[in-house]
């Protein structure tokens, strides 16, 4: 059987650029290496793509300085990728590519217009819905329209904050403090925070617009952040779900990436109802974003038990430690099942 060509693409010009360099080693180690061969191709944090030579050259960040400039073709007929060092130029040709990018330029629907282009399945949302769920605002329109309790929100434009006492009296007509300031198209929690008063409504608001310029006002939910992970094409189907116990007021950057206490429980203790629901409006949210492959869908329970959408990610974390991966594997998919598994899916979308 003639192998195919599957080629990875990790790190990017994100926030999240770290996180995808590990992640992409969980799918490197767990692509069967008897089906697929492997291109790994780097984006730099500046945007510069070069071909990776091992998972070494990853793991020790040494593929930075590869002399193997890697560009992912538009035209269709060449399929894959031109590699060139210095004058020296050849093609590659690949069979799927599995872009394990976070965050912007990478699971907002960029790179996947390029593999549209280049007729090259790919694993993972396509463009629609890659754009729609990367941008908060968008994906609440979305989730609004098919009824899916969610935090009320107050969308505010960058080139309002010029007279940022309207916006924060509007804001302020609306909710009670604390409220929850967030750019549109964050990640990694860059740009978050939760104000607790008017000074720090300002001061947020004008720090969340660094980042972009559409900014969200929430409403603070007070609950357990409970997330579940949707897999398949279009009969897509739930995970368990697992619960995020952040070491931190919320769960910030720091406490996402540097501070070990924040921990991951597989199937915590919630009553069976509230699982459904989430399970339920999981898969239901993905097809309503025109979903396609994975997402981890993100909610709050209450105390009083209601299930509040926060978010959905497209391409959500695969490092060891990761939901996504772990909420399979306690379903009896192991990760090296799951990545073929998304593979195969690639080729199905139409
Ligand atoms: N409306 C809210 N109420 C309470 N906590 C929130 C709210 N929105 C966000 N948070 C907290 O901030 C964290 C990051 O926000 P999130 O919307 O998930 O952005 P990101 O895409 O950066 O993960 C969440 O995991 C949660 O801890
Ligand atoms: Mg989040």
């Amino acid at each position: 059987m003639n192998k195919e060509m599957v080629a990875v693409l990790f790190g990017g010009q994100s926030s999240e650029h770290e996180v995808s360099c590990v992640s992409v080693q969980t799918v490197i180690k767990n692509l069967d290496m008897d089906k697929y061969d492997i291109l790994m191709i780097g984006i730099t944090k500046e945007g510069c793509w070069l071909k990776a030579d091992s998972i070494e050259d990853i793991k020790s960040g040494k593929w930075r300085e590869s002399k193997t400039h890697a560009v992912l073709s538009p035209d269709a007929s060449v399929h894959g990728f031109l590699l060139y060092e210095g004058n020296e130029l050849k093609t590659q040709p690949v069979d799927i590519v599995f872009p394990v990018l976070h965050g912007l330029y990478g699971e907002d629907g960029t790179i996947q217009g390029i593999l549209e282009l280049s007729r090259i399945p790919y694993v993972g949302c396509g463009v629609l819905s890659s754009a729609v769920s990367m941008d908060k605002f968008y994906t609440k329109v979305i989730v609004d329209e098919i009824g899916v309790l969610q935090a009320a929100y107050e969308p505010v434009l960058a080139e309002e904050l010029v007279d940022s006492e309207s916006v924060a009296a509007r804001v302020e007509s609306r909710f009670d403090y604390p409220v929850f300031i967030k750019p549109s198209r964050s990640g990694s929690s860059q740009g978050v925070h939760k104000a607790k008063n008017h000074d720090e409504l300002i001061t947020y608001l004008k720090d969340a617009a660094r980042f972009d310029r559409k900014i969200l006002v929430e409403e603070m939910i007070k609950g357990r952040e409970i997330e579940c992970a949707v897999l398949g094409g279009y009969a897509p189907k739930a995970s368990g779900v697992g619960e995020i116990v952040a070491a931190a007021e919320f769960y910030d950057y720091e406490a996402k990436y540097e501070n070990a206490e924040s921990k991951t429980i597989i199937d915590p203790d919630l009553p069976e109802e509230v699982v459904e629901k989430i399970r339920e409006n999981a898969v239901k949210i993905f097809k309503a974003v025109d979903g396609f492959g994975l997402s981890r869908v993100d909610f709050f329970v209450t105390e009083d038990g209601k299930a509040v959408f926060n978010e959905i990610n497209t391409l959500p974390g695969f490092t060891s430690i990761s939901m996504y991966p772990m909420l399979w594997a306690a379903r009896g998919i192991s990760t090296k099942d799951l990545v073929s598994q998304l593979i195969d899916l690639a080729k199905e979308r139409r």
